[in-house]
C-alpha cells in the first residue's frame, strides 16, 4: 500500500477503561476503497476501535490520521465533516417520522441545504432522499412511520442516513445483526451494491463468518483489545488464535474474563 493510497491510518492505539484494555497496540493503514470487516468476540474492542476512528472516545495514547492529517483531537461532528460516517449497531432513527422524513432530516443536519424549510429547497431535499430511498430499496417503505418498519430495513434506512453527506469512509457496527439469517445476505448486497459507485471505503463489524467471507477483502480479527490477525478472509479464517478466541471452530474457546459481557458503548 502506497502512502497516497492510505486512507485512515490508526497508530498504536491505547484505550482502557478501569482495568480493561479496550484497545492495545493496534497500528492499522486502510486503503482507499477497501472493504474491511472486523470480527472478534463480544467485548474484544471493535466498538471502541470504531468509536476511535469517528471521534467519539479518544485514545489514552495514539493517533488516528485521514488522509495523512491528524484528526485525534477532532470531535465526532469535525471527523464526520471530513468524510467518515457511522451507522450504529441500534439504528439511530427518528421513530414517529416516515423512512423519507428521516433520510430529509439527515439532509438537514448535513448542512448541504442551506434553508432547508424553503420551498425550492424542500423539493430538492425530498428529491434527493427519494433517491437515496431508491438507492437501497427503500422506496416502497418512504411514507411508513420507521417505527412499524422491520429490523433490516431499518438497519437500511439508518445505514442510508449515514450515506447522504457521500463519506469518503463508511463504517458500519454489526449491520446484519438482529437480522434474520434469511436476509443477512440480501441486506449486504444491497448495502454494496448501493456503495460500489462510490468507491467509499467501508469498515463493518460483523460476526457471521459467511459474510465476512463474501463482502471483504480484508479482516482484522480483535482479542481483548488487540489485533491478532490481519489479512484476506481466508488467511485469517485459518489462523489457529482466530479459531481458538472468535470463531471457536477449535473447539471450545477459552474466553478472557467479562468477554461475555454485551457493550456496546
Ligand atoms: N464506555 C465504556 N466504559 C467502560 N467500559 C467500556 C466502555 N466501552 C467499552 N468498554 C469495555 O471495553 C471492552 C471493549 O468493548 P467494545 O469495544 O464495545 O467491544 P466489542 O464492540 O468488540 O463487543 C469491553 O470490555 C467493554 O466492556
Ligand atoms: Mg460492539
Amino acid at each position: 500500500m502506497t502512502s497516497d493510497t492510505v486512507i485512515l491510518e490508526a497508530r498504536d492505539l491505547q484505550k482502557r477503561f478501569g482495568a480493561v484494555v479496550a484497545a492495545q497496540d493496534i497500528n492499522v493503514k486502510v486503503a482507499s476503497g477497501e472493504k474491511l470487516s472486523l470480527i472478534g468476540a463480544n467485548g474484544a474492542g471493535k466498538t471502541t476501535f470504531m468509536n476511535m476512528v469517528t471521534g467519539y472516545l479518544k485514545p489514552d495514547s495514539g493517533a488516528i490520521l485521514l488522509e495523512g492529517g491528524d484528526v485525534t483531537k477532532l470531535n465526532p461532528r469535525q471527523i464526520t465533516q471530513r468524510g467518515v460516517c457511522r451507522s450504529f449497531q441500534i439504528p439511530q432513527l427518528y421513530e414517529p417520522m416516515t423512512a423519507l422524513e428521516n433520510v430529509m432530516v439527515a439532509i438537514g443536519a448535513s448542512g448541504r441545504r442551506f434553508s432547508f424549510f424553503q420551498p425550492a429547497d424542500l423539493n430538492e431535499t425530498v428529491e434527493q432522499a427519494r433517491a437515496m430511498l431508491k438507492r437501497f430499496a427503500l422506496d416502497p417503505y418512504a411514507h411508513r412511520p420507521v417505527s412499524e418498519l422491520p429490523g433490516g430495513v431499518r438497519k437500511l434506512l439508518d445505514i442510508a442516513m449515514a450515506l447522504v453527506r457521500n463519506p469518503k469512509i463508511l463504517l458500519l457496527d454489526e449491520p446484519t445483526s438482529g437480522v434474520s439469517v434469511d436476509e443477512k445476505f440480501p441486506l449486504m448486497e444491497t448495502v454494496m451494491e448501493a456503495l460500489a459507485a462510490e468507491a467509499v471505503t467501508v469498515i463493518f463489524v460483523e460476526h457471521d463468518m459467511d459474510i465476512v467471507t463474501r463482502y471483504s477483502d480484508r479482516v482484522l480479527a480483535f482479542y481483548q483489545g488487540q489485533v491478532i490477525a490481519d489479512d484476506d478472509p481466508s488467511e485469517v479464517l485459518s489462523d489457529p488464535a482466530v479459531q481458538k478466541y472468535v470463531t471457536g471452530t477449535a473447539g471450545p474457546a477459552t474466553a478472557p474474563a467479562g468477554a461475555e459481557k454485551e457493550a456496546e458503548a
